[in-house]
């Protein structure tokens, strides 16, 4: 029988993919309790307020509510004096300042790693909003404290028209048919497209644990990097064999074909394409917040086997893996990385976020040399046993 999950209120991953993912909402009352106090408003401000921390101040004018202002980071303390009555305070990536936040990810687990975004905070007054609006990814809205008021309305796509003149994307309406007040520790899962409205009912935190997908232009914009560094591919191609004449002003359809032809051939027959798109996903959202690490040679972690360190991933890296014909491949933070194959079986089990004890087990100079190479890299992180309790 397959696993019921508590944050999903006890259905099974299986039900909730084929029923909700990026098809309808799902209200789960106390999904995530051990949220709730983890961060107060106070930290959220003060993080606001951190030099490489991304995040929005979103005022409405008292005068006249739908007009809106957005002031990107960095933020200043003086960006919050005269403040009106309505305002949210949106925090980017806050899972890569708390770890017990970053922890919660493992809630998701049902969803691969690849697809997580990042989580961000919302903090907002009685009556404080960021508007009706939808957007283009799938996103777990968790009441971390106070309590927000969610409206659910239309499904929205690419050609959805905005209220004109203002600087967030705004629907005009939504015909609502979802509207529950979420308390602390309550979850709302919003598909993609899905028009959304949450409103403060008190001084409110909302965590939203956001997955993102890439479009194509991204898609397309790495694998021309890629092969654009490809020495070999700068020579000219050979002529198409030429048994016909056309207009001289004509690339005739069987030129357009060949040419056509040489590129897919490219495309499919090298293994840039895969290493183009798992170096796009595997990059971190803010490479900024990846601490610099204190260099670490193998010799020290000798030294420090069998101290109850525990090798845990970097919450603000990513690292990801391929597993073809039994051969696992790495990517961590938007390159390939070349690791011994005794590590490899250890790495997939970091990269799949269980962290493994720094112990005899791992006691070979090969082995080692990796760590130390990922820690230098802040792929990797050692957390003494304690930390973690
Ligand atoms: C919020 O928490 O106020 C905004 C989150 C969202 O709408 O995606
Ligand atoms: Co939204």
């Amino acid at each position: 029988m397959s696993q019921s999950i508590d944050i999903l209120g006890g259905i099974s991953a299986e039900q909730f993919l084929a029923e909700y993912w990026q098809k309808k909402p799902l209200l789960v009352r106390n999904a995530l309790p051990e949220i709730a106090g983890l961060l107060e408003p106070d930290d959220v401000m003060e993080l606001a307020l951190e030099e490489h921390i991304s995040a929005r101040l979103i005022k409405q004018k008292d005068k006249d509510p739908d007009q809106w202002t957005v002031k990107s980071s960095p933020l200043i303390k003086g960006d919050f004096q005269k403040m009106p009555k309505l305002w949210t305070l949106l925090v980017q990536a806050v899972d890569h300042y708390s770890f017990d936040l970053a922890e919660l990810w493992k809630k998701f687990s049902f969803i691969p790693q690849w697809r997580r975004d990042d989580i961000m905070v919302s903090y907002a007054p009685k009556g404080g909003s960021v508007g009706k609006h939808f957007d283009f990814y799938d996103v777990f809205l968790v009441q971390g404290y106070g309590r927000r008021r969610w409206q659910l309305g239309q499904m929205c796509d690419a050609e959805t028209e905005f209220v004109a003149g203002q600087p967030l994307r705004l629907l005009p309406d939504m015909d609502v048919n979802f509207d529950e007040v979420l308390a602390p520790g309550d979850l709302l899962y919003v598909p993609p497209g899905l028009s959304h409205y949450g409103v403060a009912e008190d001084e409110c935190l909302t965590f939203s644990f956001g997955f993102r997908m890439p479009n194509i232009t991204e898609m397309m914009d790495r694998v021309s990097d890629k092969f654009s560094d490809d020495q070999l591919l700068k020579n000219p191609l050979a002529d198409i064999i030429r048994d016909q004449q056309s207009p001289i002003g004509q690339i005739s359809q069987n030129e357009l074909e060949y040419l056509k032809a040489k590129l897919f051939e490219q495309l499919q027959n090298s293994t840039m394409l895969e290493d183009a798109i798992m170096s796009l996903m595997s990059e971190p959202k803010y490479p900024e917040n990846i601490p610099e690490a204190e260099e670490i040679g193998a010799g020290d972690l000798e030294e420090a086997l069998e101290q109850g360190y525990q090798l845990m991933l970097e919450p603000a890296s990513r690292l990801l893996y391929t597993d073809q014909d039994d051969a696992l491949l790495f990517w961590a933070n938007g390159e390939g990385i070349c690791i011994s194959e005794q590590f490899a079986p250890h790495l997939k089990q970091l990269a799949d976020g269980q962290p493994i004890a720094l112990d005899e087990a791992l006691f070979d100079q090969e082995i080692l040399e990796d760590i130390a190479q990922l820690l230098n890299d802040s792929v990797l992180m050692l957390l003494p046993a304690e930390a973690d309790e």
